[in-house]
């Protein structure tokens, strides 16, 4: 079976096309345009220059996509439906819509933080069956969940952000301190740089926001708040001091892995999970894998797979579709959501 599959929820233009027969997956083609660089003006993304830019990029993604897949006979579509930006969600569907229509093929819709958890079967096939019950935490730009996942596509969520997902604090942050869009990679390169040449000691101490609670919610934006506060009080000399920025850096990701680690970690404990799940753009971040690696049986994608793709929308598309079960659940909501 082939699938094609459009993702555009935020601020990347993505279409993949993925061949799947049984455990054999092969991704033909993933195309992924960034707007990073629009965005960056603005130090976040901003929705409506978003959609244009989706407009203008998925008919050339979508050839290119088609014409790396070496023009293969598409048997289904697949496209992001949410959570996600609605006017840049719209961009996806209508183009999804069209598209199937003209193929005369079905349109399956697809929920962008489940795609990222099944990101980390890409390149394997599928799970292993002994890896459930798992806890599930995606991390991204526009979300922070823990999922309990009890079995292969069965999720429950256990606790959301209440207010910033962590890679908005990342972004936030980073435009606090004067570091560009996304502020993700640019935070975690300058915490880099901190831990080599200082041994990773950090003078600066953040809060952990709901470390403590007995729940599985979370909540960044008083981390953000925290950091521009202290930022404020500084004297201008101290503000431009790249050993300031290094170390800024350097705890806002700890203090962000921390509360990540802690609540796992309760999750874990609660519902006696064997594995730990990832996905997400902040999932690409080098010092959280490690420090993932070391505290739990850990499920990550690799990098590329982390931020937003199409080959994760592709891939959830064909396990829904293989599973009987799966399969009319998803043909009926294609139904009501998408004609
Ligand atoms: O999953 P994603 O591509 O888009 C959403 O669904 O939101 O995630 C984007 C987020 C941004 O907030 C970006 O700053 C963050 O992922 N990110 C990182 C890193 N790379 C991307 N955060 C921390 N460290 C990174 N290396
Ligand atoms: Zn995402």
């Amino acid at each position: 079976m082939k699938i094609l599959a459009i993702e555009t929820s935020c601020d990347d233009t993505a279409v993949a096309v993925l061949e799947g027969e049984g455990k054999k997956i092969k991704i033909l083609s993933n195309i992924v345009s960034s707007q990073e660089k629009l965005h960056a003006q603005y130090g976040g993304v901003y929705p409506f220059l978003a959609k244009r830019e989706h407009q203008r990029n998925l008919p050339l993604v979508f050839k290119r996509a088609l014409r790396q897949a070496q023009g293969k006979r598409i048997d289904a579509i697949a496209v992001t439906y949410g959570p996600g930006l609605e006017p840049c969600l719209w961009q996806g569907i209508n183009f999804a819509n069209d598209l199937a229509r003209k193929l005369n093929v079905p349109l399956f819709p697809i929920n962008h933080i489940e795609a990222h958890l099944l990101a980390n079967f890409l390149n394997i096939g599928g799970p292993a069956s002994n890896i459930f019950p798992a806890i599930g935490l995606v991390v991204s730009g526009g979300h922070t969940q823990l999922i309990l996942i009890k079995k292969f596509l069965d999720y429950k969520i256990l606790g959301e952000t209440r207010d910033d997902a962590a890679g908005e604090c990342f972004d936030k942050v980073a435009r606090i301190l004067g570091l560009g869009y996304p502020g993700g990679p640019a935070i975690a390169k300058l915490a880099k740089n901190k831990s080599k040449n200082e041994g990773g000691g950090t003078s600066i101490i953040l809060p952990r926001p709901m470390i403590k609670q007995k729940n599985y919610d979370f909540s960044f934006s008083g981390l953000k708040t925290a950091v521009l506060y202290l930022h404020q009080k500084q004297p201008d000399r101290i503000k431009k001091s790249p050993e300031y920025i290094k170390t800024m850096c350097a705890e806002v990701q700890q203090a962000i892995i921390d509360v990540l680690v802690s609540k796992t970690k309760k999750a874990v404990r609660d519902y006696r999970a064997k594995t730990v799940i990832l996905g997400g753009g902040v999932i690409s971040n080098d010092e959280l894998r490690k420090q993932f690696k070391k505290n739990f049986n850990v499920l990550m994608p690799p990098k590329k797979f982390c931020t937003d793709n199409a080959a994760m929308v592709a891939i959830t598309a064909y396990f829904h579709l293989k599973d009987k079960k799966h399969k009319q659940k998803i043909e009926a909501k294609a139904d009501l959501t998408l004609k």
